[in-house]
């Protein structure tokens, strides 16, 4: 026997011990690294993914033995090799881990392992399910080979980056035109109240995912509107239900609750012009002279007239403090009427002016207080500035007569000297 032949099975043994002893060699990254165009793109991809941050790699997902530097064994169906999975089985393919207890508590016992379930009955899981491949499946939502911790700012799940995500379909009018439904929503909730806190940095408004739920995508009844703005909007939602508008504008009735004076992307900053006026949402179903309009009419002028009185106050104290007047105590009771006119708003939504008034009521007396609190400062300073004129005019009348007086004196003075001329 020539010693080769010896060797090469010696050798095999040796190149295989080494593979056991060293688990981090990953063929499937190594061989897709070197390759072109899209084939490469996961491999590039994969730096920035928290599964590959958490140990695992693309045989996890994708099956095959990562061990292979050899195509055909590597990604062979005998080593478990799946591939891509098709668009239809994607939920079920992310599901062979997050759906797994037992898996999941090994790298985050925390972890929710509800999203294949919840995902299964949102309009998207459905549509899927019966063969629609437009809708959104985990990929179109998370990403796929560079998927991020969620928490991750640059994650497209992260809140701020959610509207462009879902926008990506939902404001594309070609690939939604087959289902007739607006395409609107994302250009609306870009001038929304939300969006603009969102931008601020205000992470507790509502991104699409806030009010549509994630993985299990509400659909968006007309029944959970009025309990989705309520989930953060408690008290108001609390008063609005006390209402003669909350069993009309209930799901019963076809209504919309909040959203029939709000919307629900485009909300607009708040004000009385939503009461009375031109673009009154009142007079949509109030007719001018009705109860509900004169009471319409009512509440925006107590907002206004007390929000004006506030402002009146603020000026008059303003005034008097640059002139030097204390009046700190005065101006941190304003505060409290301030907080008046907020509850008057809130208490605007149970549409009964007597609870209304009561806020207003108060409102206005801290105005009336404050405001005479400032005229009495700036009247002292007039008091003052009077007392400080006629103290001045005397010490120059009294500063002139002695000037006088020993001008006088001199005088006399240099006329005894003169005899001796
Ligand atoms: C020696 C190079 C090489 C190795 C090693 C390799 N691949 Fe590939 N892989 C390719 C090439 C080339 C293709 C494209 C041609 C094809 O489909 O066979 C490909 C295709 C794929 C595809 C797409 C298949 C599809 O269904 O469209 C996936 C997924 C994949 N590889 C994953 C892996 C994984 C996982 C491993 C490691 C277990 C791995 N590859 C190891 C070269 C390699
Ligand atoms: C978290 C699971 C996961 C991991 C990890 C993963 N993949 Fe994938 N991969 C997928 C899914 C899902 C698809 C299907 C994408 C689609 O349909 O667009 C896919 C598709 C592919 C494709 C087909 C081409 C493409 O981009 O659609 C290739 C090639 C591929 N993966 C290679 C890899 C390689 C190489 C790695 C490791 C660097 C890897 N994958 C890691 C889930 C994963
Ligand atoms: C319509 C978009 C969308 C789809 C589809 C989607 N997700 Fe999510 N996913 C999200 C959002 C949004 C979050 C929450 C981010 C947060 O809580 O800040 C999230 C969170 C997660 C989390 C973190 C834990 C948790 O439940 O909050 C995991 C894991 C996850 N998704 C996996 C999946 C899987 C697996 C699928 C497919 C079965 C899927 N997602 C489908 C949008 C989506
Ligand atoms: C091989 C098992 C496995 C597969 C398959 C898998 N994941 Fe994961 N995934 C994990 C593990 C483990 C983590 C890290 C633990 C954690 O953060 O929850 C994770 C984390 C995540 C996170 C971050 C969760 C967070 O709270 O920040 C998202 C999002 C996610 N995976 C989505 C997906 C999607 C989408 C797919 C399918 C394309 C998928 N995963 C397939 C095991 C898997
Ligand atoms: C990959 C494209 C895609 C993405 C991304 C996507 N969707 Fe969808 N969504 C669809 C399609 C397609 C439908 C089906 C439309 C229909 O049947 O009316 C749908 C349906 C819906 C519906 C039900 C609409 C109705 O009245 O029928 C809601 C709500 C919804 N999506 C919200 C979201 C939210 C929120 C996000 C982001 C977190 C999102 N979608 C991301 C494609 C997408
Ligand atoms: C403040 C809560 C809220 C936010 C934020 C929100 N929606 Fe909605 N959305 C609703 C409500 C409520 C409806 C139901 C409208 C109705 O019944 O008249 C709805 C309806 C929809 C519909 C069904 C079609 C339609 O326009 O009536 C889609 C699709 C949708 N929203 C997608 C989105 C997307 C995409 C975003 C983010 C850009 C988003 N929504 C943000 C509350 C919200
Ligand atoms: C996830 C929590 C959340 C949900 C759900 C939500 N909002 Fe908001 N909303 C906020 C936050 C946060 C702000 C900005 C801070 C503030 O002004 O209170 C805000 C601001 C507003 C404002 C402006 C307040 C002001 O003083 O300028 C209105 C009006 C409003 N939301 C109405 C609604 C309506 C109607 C709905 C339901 C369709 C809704 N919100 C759903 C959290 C939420
Ligand atoms: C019948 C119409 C109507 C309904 C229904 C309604 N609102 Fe309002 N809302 C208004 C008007 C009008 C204002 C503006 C008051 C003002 O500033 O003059 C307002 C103001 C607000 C404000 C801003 C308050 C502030 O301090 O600036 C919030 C927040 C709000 N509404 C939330 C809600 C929520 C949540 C619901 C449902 C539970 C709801 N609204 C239902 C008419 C309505
Ligand atoms: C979508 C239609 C609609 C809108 C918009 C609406 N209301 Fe009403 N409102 C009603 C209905 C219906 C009733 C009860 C029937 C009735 O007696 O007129 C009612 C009752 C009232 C009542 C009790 C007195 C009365 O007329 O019975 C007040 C007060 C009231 N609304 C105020 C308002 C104010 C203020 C606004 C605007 C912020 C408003 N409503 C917007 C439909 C509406």
């Amino acid at each position: 026997m020539k010693p080769i032949a010896i060797l090469i099975p010696i050798l095999a043994a040796a190149v295989a011990a080494q593979q056991v002893a060293q688990p981090s060699k990953d063929a499937c990254i190594e061989c897709h690294t070197a390759m072109d165009g899209p084939i490469q793109q996961p491999a590039l991809l994969i730096k920035d993914d928290i599964h590959m941050a958490n140990g695992l790699s693309c045989a996890d997902c994708h099956g095959g033995d990562r061990t292979s530097d050899d195509p055909t064994v590597a990604m062979s169906t005998a080593k478990g090799f799946i591939g891509a999975p098709k668009r239809t089985a994607i939920p079920q393919f992310c599901a062979r881990c997050h759906a797994s207890p037992d898996f999941m508590r090994r790298f985050r016992p925390q972890q929710r392992v509800d999203q294949f379930e919840l995902y299964k009955t949102s309009v998207h899981g459905k549509k899927l399910a019966a063969g629609d491949e437009n809708v959104a499946t985990c990929i179109d939502c998370h990403s796929v080979h560079d998927i991020r911790a969620v928490k991750n700012p640059q994650a497209p799940v992260y809140p701020s980056r959610i509207p462009d995500t879902c926008g990506r379909c939902h404001a594309d009018a070609g690939k939604m035109a087959k289902y007739g439904i607006p395409t609107n929503q994302l250009d609306q909730y870009h001038t929304s109240v939300h969006w603009a806190a969102l931008q601020k940095g205000d992470l507790a408004a509502p991104n699409c995912a806030s009010c549509h739920g994630n993985h299990g995508a509400k659909p968006p009844e007309v029944a959970s509107v009025a309990a989705v703005c309520g989930n953060c909007h408690v008290l108001f939602a609390q008063n609005y239900d006390k209402s003669v508008h909350a069993p009309i504008f209930s799901a019963a009735s076809g209504g919309g609750g909040c959203i029939v004076c709000h919307s629900n992307h485009g909300i607009q900053k708040p004000s009385t012009a939503m009461l009375a006026g031109a673009k009154a949402v009142c007079s949509g179903c109030h007719e001018p002279g009705t109860p509900g309009a004169k009471t319409a009419g009512q509440m925006a002028q107590w907002i206004d007239g007390l929000g004006d009185a506030l402002k009146h106050s603020e000026a008059v104290l303003g005034e008097a403090d640059k002139a030097g007047m204390e009046v700190s105590e005065a101006q941190v009771r304003l505060d409290d009427g301030r907080d008046d006119l907020v509850k008057a708003r809130l208490a605007m939504h149970t549409f009964n002016p007597d609870e209304m008034h009561k806020p207003i009521e108060a409102g206005m007396a801290i105005a009336d207080e404050t405001l005479r609190a400032g005229q009495q400062a700036l009247h002292e300073k007039n008091v003052r500035r009077v007392g400080l004129a006629i103290s001045v005019f005397f010490i120059a009348v009294t500063v002139a007569a002695l000037w006088f007086f020993i001008r006088r004196l001199e005088a006399s003075g240099s006329g005894r000297l003169e005899p001796s001329n």
